[in-house]
């Protein structure tokens, strides 16, 4: 732990190796290796919540007994400085340190030296990721919730307007009965408040601690997994072990709830592109939301909605594209796993 972050090789010179975990490797990974294995340039994402979590183990550490307590003072002096890079977009992102978990550890180690390196006793990167990951995305399911509430506000607003507004109401896209334009909104509240109740669901089952698998099998520590569940407000420690450490359900049913969600934004934009068009004529988008052409000044085009209704497509590929990841993988992580965050954080986005 004490070496320098690996440097980038000579020309002609055989690649260093990893500072981390390369100690017994006589030379680096080859240049392509090096290019499919580092993950950075996607978990950077997760540099707010690894620091949490590390804040979280290092106090544990040293209430336990486990690593001193003036040790356990630097390492949170240490992490509390990174904390501010980050805020402050100085923190140095290093590439050839493969991941977000190795860059925090490195800068830590150029920070407080050498006892920067006790902060991954009883850990290991695989409980480590499964705990960001899982803080993550408990925070965007908070963010998408005040979202959606916020949405369905402006929808009962716009239904109180227009609750005496007739609409024709379709079924096959006839003509079917008369309702009104409040009504038809309020369908979408309903929608939403479905979504809204799948997410929270989701947070719920999500919010269990994997601090204390390590690997895959735990620590001979004397480690406290209460006490790190408590202090990054998950309700328990994960039960089992190699379910820890291998579980991405978390994000799969993420996935799957912003999926349904994504659907029912999608059939909404759909009526704004069949309402604003000149065989409808039922209303018009402000300027604000709507394009025009060059050729035909009779358009104006509905791109908002039109862009919305088309999300649904990188949502749903995330969710495939998780599930297909993750169906074929044994007990317990593979690397195959790091594959989860870059379509996760899309879709969220
Ligand atoms: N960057 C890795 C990921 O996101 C971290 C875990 C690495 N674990 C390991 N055993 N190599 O999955």
């Amino acid at each position: 732990m004490a070496k320098p972050p690996t440097k980038s090789s000579a020309p002609g010179s055989p690649p260093t190796a990893n500072a981390m975990w390369g100690g017994r490797f006589a030379s680096g990974p080859a240049a392509v290796m090096a290019a499919i294995n580092t993950s950075l340039d996607v978990d950077k994402r997760l540099a707010a919540e690894d620091v949490e979590g590390s804040l979280a183990h290092a106090e544990m550490l040293g209430a336990q007994g486990i690593v001193p307590q003036a040790d356990v003072t630097s390492i949170i002096d240490g992490l509390k400085k990174i904390q501010n890079e980050l805020a402050a977009g100085s923190f140095p992102f290093r590439p050839e340190m493969e991941d977000i978990h190795m860059n925090v550890e490195a800068r830590l180690a150029e920070l407080i030296g050498d006892a920067a390196g006790r902060l991954h006793t009883a850990r290991s990167r695989n409980d480590q990721v499964a705990t960001d990951f899982r803080l993550w995305v408990r925070r965007q399911i908070d963010a998408i919730d005040r979202g959606l509430q916020e949405l369905q506000r402006a929808l009962i607003d716009k239904a109180e307007a227009e609750a005496a507004t007739i609409m024709p109401g379709f079924t096959h896209l006839q003509t079917a009965q008369p309702v009104t334009f409040g009504h038809h909104l309020l369908a979408y509240v309903e929608m939403l408040g479905r979504d809204r109740s799948r997410f929270k669901d989701a947070r719920q089952r999500l919010n269990e601690s994997p601090l204390g698998a390590a690997a895959l099998a735990g620590t001979s520590f004397p480690i406290d997994r209460h006490r790190t569940a408590m202090a990054l407000e998950f309700t328990a420690p994960m039960a089992n072990s190699l379910d820890a450490v291998a579980d991405r359900d978390f994000a799969i049913e993420f996935l799957a709830a912003a999926s349904i969600c994504a659907m029912h934004m999608s059939r909404f934009a759909e009526e704004i592109v069949l309402w604003c068009s000149a065989q409808f004529q039922f209303i018009r988008l402000s300027d604000a939301f709507t394009t025009g052409s060059s050729i035909m000044p009779q358009k104006r085009n509905p791109d908002a909605a039109e862009l919305s209704r088309a999300k649904i497509g990188r949502i749903l590929g995330a969710f495939t594209g998780l599930l297909t990841v993750m169906k074929g993988l044994p007990l317990t992580y593979s690397k195959d796993m790091q594959e989860d965050k870059a379509s996760t954080f899309d879709a969220a986005d």
